[in-house]
């Protein structure tokens, strides 16, 4: 009888649920590849080279991982990059049934000429989860960190949003943060920050760095406004799933043809795209690592003893952000690898 109670016991107290894979801790090695190889060349005035030898490191890390994955964002189109393309398939072939976005560097230009704020980062997500940009370049863009989610509207004026967002964070409109990339396209929107009294850090490249700032512990920076982007603005979204931010985009066709492409192709150009929209569902995986020196990373070191890097690792499920240093040993890299990172 003991035994019988002891038993019906046991079968209605729910065991919690074992620990499952966090994809992300292998990802990680694929963007530090990517850093490395790319910083060999920081500083040397060539970006594409610096974007080839990340791509060939990352390519070559990424086959190793247990996964099927396909390319949705990549470097393009599969006639003008040979390797991860766009439809591409990645991975050793075993499940799960993956979306990868990759980036191999955000931030070329910040690469090829030593300057700040350079990452190399991929995104995971389920099969089908993952919003295709098509033929759309750019996207306009608000992004802010979690404290901030639901205070912006990216069809509102910037002072609208920074009104609500003073009262959101419980701060005066003069001690905001915000983030724009640097161009001309922007100047109008510089200028009405500028007249609402927000502080502004104008970024020349990067804003896949500029979004995850938005949502990082005392980085200054409340919130990204502007056109960058497509890709680069599914990639934040992955990240800032996990970082519990929230990233709103409308498509920005460059010209009439582009419009005209996208709408062919079935693409509402007047659609908000909510962060669900750019990455669907509750279970993505984002690895970021620092190729030049950033504002929450260090960039790559390298040493006697062979190089440093640090990286950002955030699973959105379980909401779970790793800044992870690590040591490559130089002759132990050399060992199994011969693609120059
Ligand atoms: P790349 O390093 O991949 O060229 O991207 C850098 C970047 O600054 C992105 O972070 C940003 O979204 C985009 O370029 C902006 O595009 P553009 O330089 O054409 O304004």
């Amino acid at each position: 009888m003991a035994r019988r109670r002891l038993d019906e016991y046991a079968a209605s107290v729910q065991a919690p649920p074992q620990p499952d894979r966090n994809i992300a801790l292998e990802l990680i090695r694929v963007t530090e590849a990517a850093a490395i190889a790319g910083a060999r060349w920081a500083g040397r005035g060539d970006k594409n080279a610096a974007d080839g030898a990340a791509v060939d490191a990352m390519r070559f890390v990424l086959e190793a991982v247990a996964m099927d994955g396909i390319v949705v964002i990549g470097e393009g189109e599969k006639d003008e990059a040979p390797m991860l393309y766009n439809g591409e398939c990645i991975g050793d072939g075993n499940p799960p049934l993956v979306d990868v976005a990759v980036d191999p560097i955000d931030g070329t230009t910040l690469t090829a000429l030593g300057r700040k704020g350079a990452l190399s980062v991929i995104a995971l997500s389920e099969r089908g989860t993952m919003f295709n940009p098509g033929p759309c370049v750019y996207m306009n863009k608000v992004a802010v960190g979690p404290r901030g989610r639901g205070a912006v509207d990216v069809n509102a004026t910037a002072t609208e949003n920074l009104i609500e967002l003073s009262r959101r964070l419980k701060k005066p409109v003069a001690e905001l943060g915000v983030v724009i990339l640097d161009r001309p396209r922007h100047d109008d929107l510089v200028a009405e920050v500028r007249e609402a009294g927000a502080r502004i850090l104008l970024i020349s490249d990067g804003d896949v760095a500029g979004a995850i700032a938005t949502g990082w512990p005392n980085s200054g920076v409340d919130v990204l406004f502007g056109i960058g982007g497509t890709p680069e603005g599914v990639i934040a979204a992955a990240a800032l799933k996990g970082l519990g931010g929230e990233i709103q985009g409308v498509l920005y066709p460059r010209d009439e043809a582009e419009r005209a492409l996208a709408e062919a192709q079935g693409y509402d150009l007047t659609r908000v795209l909510t962060t669900d929209d750019l990455v669907a569902g509750d279970n993505c995986f984002f690895s970021a690592t620092a190729v030049t020196d950033g504002d929450f990373l260090r960039g790559v070191r390298f040493h006697d003893f062979g190089a440093t890097t640090q990286s950002l690792v955030v699973r959105s499920r379980s909401g779970t952000v790793r800044t992870i240093e690590t040591f490559h040993r130089h002759d132990k890299l050399q060992e199994f690898t011969t693609a120059g990172f």
